[in-house]
């Protein structure tokens, strides 16, 4: 029988200290995995605790995923404290909006870098994991509308999540063959404090992504939970390099 169980398994989850990362991680705590929430921001801590009170089993890192040596030593401190590692989720992701005319070049790269690079380098490391415990494991990425859509004044995060697609797919070409699946799920218009320019409902944008949402509401890290279970468990076997939607149909219409 097709098992969607993920009781035991190990993961890292990126970006968990708030928003969509943390949704994702809570989703896979309450299904009874052992999570290492993985944030630059030290608050996540007080999240991975407030969780481990509740008798969940959280644990935390803390560093930044662009500093190159910051992110290999607290992967590898998360792999220990988990015994192992069968899921990573990269949900760390940055914004910056100025008219394309003047976006600053700093601004480019700290998104590329973060967004796009250490993507790059956190699969890398989780497959070569994998591949020295014999093989086998989950690697979900964090795609955006902007994989699919240009927008307007975020060229660098567009860009990025382009290549995350990209990534997901050249990397699940290279790695299916030994059982490890990697894919992507690309969030819609989700009500985080990433989108605080946006849910200002004085903002005119506001209304009109709003109104383009079948679904009628903007997302939540709730709305994670259940995609990112399957595609953590036995039952997304078969599936790699695909980038679903989590969108309230936002990508349909
Ligand atoms: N909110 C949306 O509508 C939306 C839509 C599509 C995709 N996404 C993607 O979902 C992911 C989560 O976004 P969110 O809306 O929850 O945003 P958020 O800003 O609420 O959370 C992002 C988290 O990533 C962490 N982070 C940022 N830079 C980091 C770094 N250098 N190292 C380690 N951690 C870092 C932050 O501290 C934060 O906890 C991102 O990849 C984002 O691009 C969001």
């Amino acid at each position: 029988m097709v098992s969607f169980d993920i009781a035991g398994k190990r993961a890292i989850v990126t970006g968990a200290a708030q928003g969509l990362g943390q949704g994702v991680a809570e989703g896979y705590l309450e299904a009874g995995a052992t999570v290492c929430l993985f944030d630059v921001n030290p608050k996540v801590e007080e999240v991975a605790a407030e969780y481990a009170a509740q008798g969940y089993k959280a644990c935390a890192v803390v560093a930044d995923v662009r500093d190159d040596t910051a992110r290999a030593e607290a992967f590898t401190k998360a792999v220990e404290k988990l015994g192992g590692l069968d899921i990573l989720v990269t949900a760390a992701g940055v914004q910056r909006r100025y008219p394309s005319t003047e976006f600053p070049i700093e601004e480019w790269d700290f998104v590329m870098d973060i967004n796009l690079r250490a993507v790059f380098s956190l699969n890398q490391a989780a497959a070569n994991q994998f591949i020295a415990q014999g093989g086998g494991g989950k690697i979900i990425n964090f795609a955006s509308m902007l994989t699919f859509f240009g927008g307007y004044t975020v060229p660098a995060y567009a860009a990025s999540k382009g290549g995350v697609a990209q990534l997901t797919k050249a990397f699940g070409n290279e790695w299916a063959s030994m059982g490890i699946n990697v894919n992507a799920v690309a969030p819609g218009y989700m009500a985080t404090d990433m989108n605080t320019a946006l849910l200002d409902q004085s903002n005119p944008r506001y209304k009109e992504i709003t109104d383009r949402i079948p679904a009628h509401r903007w997302g939540t890290p709730d709305d994670m939970k259940g995609v990112t279970i399957f595609l953590a468990s036995q039952a997304s076997d078969y599936l790699s390099g695909a980038i679903i939607p989590i969108d309230g149909g936002y990508l349909s219409r």
